[in-house]
């Protein structure tokens, strides 16, 4: 962990896919049919998914993130060279049902305990979000889950953030956004929420504009370093 502690926060908002929701998890529960390129398919998935939501948004148009993300899926069987419709609909549902990370609802439940208000943004449609949240078990736990489809276009345009501010009422330096993805964290930061980096994946700090406040491994930390008690 690195930083201090972020005084003043009102509401905590979550990135959802790979923040609080394991993305890697709909391709782990087909691995054996996928075999040893699964971890490949995962990657090449996400990484094309994100590049899609920037292209997108880049060229002023918009489709939405279950599109995207069947898309780029496509886009990743073609290129470990499989073919089978019958995976490519489970892979696709089973991404309406990830995982979440271990210690999510353990988190959430903390900090909702100490009166924090809480809520998801992110780039996923509307009815992607609260299936996913359903399943994981977190919807009771959240104040609000805003998609970027209010507004049209991906992260890390600043409607998107612009959106939490809006609908929370609380004012950008009262947000503690937090995000797994480096890009996000410096697009929210650049922005003016107070970024938790959650470096879920052990990358480098990403040359780009606003740097994290604070580094986390996980959100376990999270109530302690808003004041909220101990971790
Ligand atoms: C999201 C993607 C960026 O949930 O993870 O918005």
């Amino acid at each position: 962990m690195t930083g201090g502690q972020l005084d003043g926060i009102e509401a905590c908002v979550f990135d959802a896919y790979g923040t609080l929701l394991d993305f890697n998890s709909a391709v782990m529960r087909c691995r054996d049919e996928i075999g040893p390129d699964a971890e490949r398919l995962s990657d090449i998935w996400r990484q094309k998914q994100l590049q899609y939501t920037w292209l997108w948004s880049l060229m002023g148009t918009h489709a939405d993130f279950w599109e995207v993300t069947g898309d780029a899926l496509d886009f990743a069987l073609a290129a470990i060279g499989i073919e089978n419709p019958e995976l490519r609909t489970r892979l696709m549902a089973l991404y309406r049902e990830l995982d979440p990370f271990s210690e999510v609802t353990d988190t959430l439940l903390r900090l909702r305990d100490a009166g924090m208000r809480t809520a998801i943004l992110s780039n996923g449609s509307p009815e992607m979000l609260q299936d996913a949240a359903v399943a994981a078990g977190i919807e009771p736990l959240l104040d609000a889950i805003l998609s970027v489809e209010d507004v049209g276009v991906f992260k890390p345009d600043f409607r998107v953030y612009e959106l939490a501010v809006g609908r929370l009422g609380v004012a950008r330096e009262n947000i503690c956004f937090m995000s797994s993805n480096g890009w996000d964290a410096a697009g929210a930061g650049a922005f003016g929420f107070r970024v938790v980096w959650v470096n879920r994946y052990g990358q480098p700090v990403e040359h780009l504009p606003a740097r994290p406040e604070v580094v986390l491994d996980t959100l376990l930390p999270l109530p302690q370093i808003l004041g909220l008690g101990t971790a």
